[in-house]
């Protein structure tokens, strides 16, 4: 049975697809330092699959760590890197912290993973690193914008680092997927997105505003140019994301894989207003969101949704959740949320 390193397997993404992986039959190790989670999801992946991944806690920013680590685990042969830091507005405040955690956890993984014979590694990346494409759908083949943020970069220069170590090393295999909006939970409710603090992101704000825990929504800014004004996102399942890392592993494992550096989007294909999103929320919800009309937010893009042609033929996976499933799922995890803390 294959073993996989998940780094950042506590968290949000992380923990769906360590489900999925457990699942379709591979054996997990974790590594998570908890900055971002909490040991607590483990007890959900248990309830979810029956089964209990290893789990070491430790900060990947420690070298030597991850050297032993990977001394006492020889039969890794595949590794999902999920562990980053990821508030776009931190890192804007913080950017040395973003540099540190996001491409030093990165460099020194690649250093481990480059001692092995041949190795094997899933990275997450966003569609943050289009910005605002001149083109909707967006492909694969997009240009890469100046980053916005120093999160946006460290997904940028992530990318780089893989595609260099791929083209210097042909042992070396490497799938960056970039994520377009994750929302949404396991329909079990036993694990989901756990922000900290006031949500940045939209669905978990609109969650906790229909929870009674915020008293209204801001919709940042409406008059945008697209049908109402608002900022339009693909806003895709965590699950769907999760079930195409497993589709990426194995296409990395059996060898599948066109080139050793590949990039695939992944997305609905169909992009969604702010104020859709609020509607899908009031319809799975059956009440009225509390929301008011403010400023734009600095930063955002107007339009962002993924063309998912290559991940569906090449990749040979495709999102299967509707909007309105994912705000599902995400309304139940929010209201169970309270005895997950
Ligand atoms: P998350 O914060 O929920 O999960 C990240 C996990 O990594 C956390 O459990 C955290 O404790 C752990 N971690 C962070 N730094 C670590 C370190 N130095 N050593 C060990 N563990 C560490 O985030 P997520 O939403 O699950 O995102 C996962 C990945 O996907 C990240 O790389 C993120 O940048 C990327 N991504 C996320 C989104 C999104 O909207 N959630 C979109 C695009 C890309
Ligand atoms: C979605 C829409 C907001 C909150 C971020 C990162 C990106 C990627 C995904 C990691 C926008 C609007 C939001 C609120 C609102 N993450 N909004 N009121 O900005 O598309 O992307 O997460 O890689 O890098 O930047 O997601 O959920 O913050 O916003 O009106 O209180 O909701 O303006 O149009 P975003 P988001």
């Amino acid at each position: 049975m294959s073993k996989i390193l998940v780094t950042g397997g506590l968290g949000y993404i992380g923990s769906h697809t360590v489900v999925a992986l457990q699942e379709a039959g591979f054996k997990v190790i974790i590594v998570d330092n908890l900055s971002n989670s909490s040991v607590k999801v483990l007890e959900g992946i248990v309830a979810i699959t029956g089964e209990t991944p290893a789990f070491e806690n430790f900060d990947l920013r420690d070298k030597q760590n991850t050297t032993a680590f990977f001394k006492r685990h020889k039969d890794i042969t595949g590794v999902i890197h999920f562990a980053a830091s990821k508030a776009v507005g931190e890192s804007v405040e913080n950017p040395l912290l973003y540099y540190e955690n996001n491409i030093n956890t990165l460099i020194y993984l690649l250093q481990e993973l480059s001692k092995k014979e041949s190795s094997n590694i899933i990275f997450s990346s966003s569609c943050t690193v289009y910005g605002q494409a001149d083109v909707m759908p967006i492909t694969e083949e997009a240009p890469i914008k100046l980053a916005e943020s120093p999160y946006g970069n460290t997904k940028q220069i992530g990318e780089a680092i893989l595609k260099d170590t791929c083209k210097a090393n042909q042992n070396f295999n490497a799938i960056a997927l970039r994520y377009f909006n994750p929302i949404g939970a396991h329909r079990s409710a036993k694990i989901g997105e756990l922000p900290i603090g006031v949500p940045q992101n939209l669905v978990p704000y609109i969650t906790q505003t229909g929870a009674g825990e915020r008293e209204q929504l801001s919709v940042f800014g409406d008059n945008y140019p697209t049908t109402d004004g608002t900022c339009v996102r693909d806003y895709i399942h965590v699950v769907d994301i999760a079930n195409a890392h497993v589709i990426a592993l194995q296409r990395l494992l059996n060898k599948k894989h066109k080139s050793n550096f590949e990039v695939f989007n992944l997305g609905t294909g169909t992009g969604s207003t702010v104020l859709e999103v609020i509607k899908s929320f009031e319809r799975v919800s059956n009440q009225n969101l509390n929301y008011k009309i403010v400023d734009r937010r600095e930063g955002d893009v107007i339009s962002a949704f993924a063309d998912t042609k290559k991940a569906n033929t090449v990749l040979g996976w495709k999102a299967k959740s509707s909007l309105d499933d994912a705000m599902q799922s995400a309304w139940k995890w929010q209201q169970t949320i309270k005895s997950k803390l």
